[in-house]
């Protein structure tokens, strides 16, 4: 059935859900029944995130056929009246489709690679319909915390929330030269590179996988000819001067240093700070930012106490992390504390 009144996007949930969906949430917010049953909102969404090829890089078929059927059921619950409503036949001969397929064992599943797309729609240009949306698509070990020796093959809250954070105060990153330390995936780089206008952005890392892989997460989001972003090897704690060349970097200064979910492990914090203190003294107006994920109080007042002996001052300047019904995307937990701060070498008086 057909309704006169116009259906918006917004107003039925679907760009939300749509969002969800290519994140790969678990917790998805399905649009509300009043919706779901309009044979307009179900079109939309198979055309959107299930018809053949609508997805560049769509999310692994396991991750599809749970979605789908949710999706479904809900659309069955939703209708009362079955000569006013249907469901898609379009959505149901997806629905087929899937089921017809072999899919992997759970386990098998979550030792795989997935496609993640995160959407940033407050960069998106709402004058201009044309525009692609702002997304940034990675390949990850979604259900991975640790895996080769790093924990860099997934991308961290602290990271989203960096990026937006970033995204509302632009000015850290445009034309400026930035240095993204343990930079896992390339999230914030990516971000940096694709929509931020740096003069140019070092993604580093301290695993070899890791620096391995991000050449892989440029070229996803078109990056892989661009001057905007590198990939670079940085182990903290190991100098960066007199490693490679006399001159680190070719003797280009950095202006910002990023790092997102860095401060996790007791036991590399001494070696993290070090190369801090090397950054500091090398560019003395560089400005560090970081995001902490405080999952536990002991471990950010390691990093504290360290950062004290060694001179460096650390100041909160980030915003709470919003509400999870609050946010558009990208969707992150707001139930553990991030901070976001600021890492400047102490005035000596
Ligand atoms: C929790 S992950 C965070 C990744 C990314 N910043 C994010 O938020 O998604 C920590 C990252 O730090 C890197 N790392 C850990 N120890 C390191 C070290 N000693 N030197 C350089 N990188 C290191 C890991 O390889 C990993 O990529």
């Amino acid at each position: 059935m057909v309704l006169d009144t116009p259906v918006s996007t917004d107003t039925a949930g679907i760009g939300r859900f749509c969002r969800q969906y290519l994140q790969l949430e678990s917790d998805l917010d399905y649009p509300p029944p009043v919706h779901l049953r309009d044979a307009r909102v179900q079109d939309i969404l198979y055309r959107r995130i299930f018809a053949d090829g609508a997805l560049p890089y769509p999310p692994p078929r396991r991750y599809q056929l749970r979605v789908l059927k949710e999706l479904v059921s809900r659309v069955e619950s939703s209708i009362e009246d079955w000569d006013l409503y249907g469901v898609s036949e379009d959505l149901m001969a997806a629905l087929s489709h899937l089921l017809a397929f072999p899919l992997p064992s759970e386990a098998v599943a979550v030792q795989q690679k997935s496609y993640v797309t995160y959407s940033l729609p407050a960069l998106d240009q709402s004058n201009n319909l044309d525009s692609p949306p702002a997304q940034i698509t990675l390949l990850e070990f979604r259900h991975l915390i640790s895996a080769a020796g790093t924990t860099g093959l997934r991308t961290w809250e602290a990271a989203l929330h960096l990026g937006k954070f970033l995204c509302a105060n632009p000015s850290f990153i445009r034309g400026r030269r930035i240095l993204e330390l343990g930079a896992g995936t390339g999230y914030l780089s990516i971000l940096c590179a694709k929509f931020l206008a740096p003069t140019l952005a070092i993604a580093s890392d301290g695993s070899d996988d890791v620096v391995a892989n991000l050449p892989e997460n440029f070229f996803l989001n078109g990056l892989q000819e661009s001057g905007l972003i590198r990939e670079m090897d940085v182990k903290w704690g190991h100098a960066l001067v007199g490693t490679e060349d006399e001159h680190w970097n070719g003797g280009r200064p950095i202006d910002t240093v990023l790092g997102a979910d860095v401060t996790y492990d007791k036991s590399v914090i001494p070696s993290l700070i070090g190369t801090m203190e090397e950054l500091v003294g090398m560019f003395p107006k560089v400005t560090i930012l970081i995001a902490a994920t405080e999952r536990s109080r002991q471990t950010f007042d390691v990093f504290l106490g360290v950062c004290e002996e060694r001179r460096l001052n650390v100041e909160d300047i980030g915003p709470k992390i919003p509400r999870r019904q609050d946010q558009e995307g990208p969707f992150y937990n707001d139930h553990v504390p991030i901070r976001i701060c600021r890492i400047t070498k102490s005035v000596e008086l």
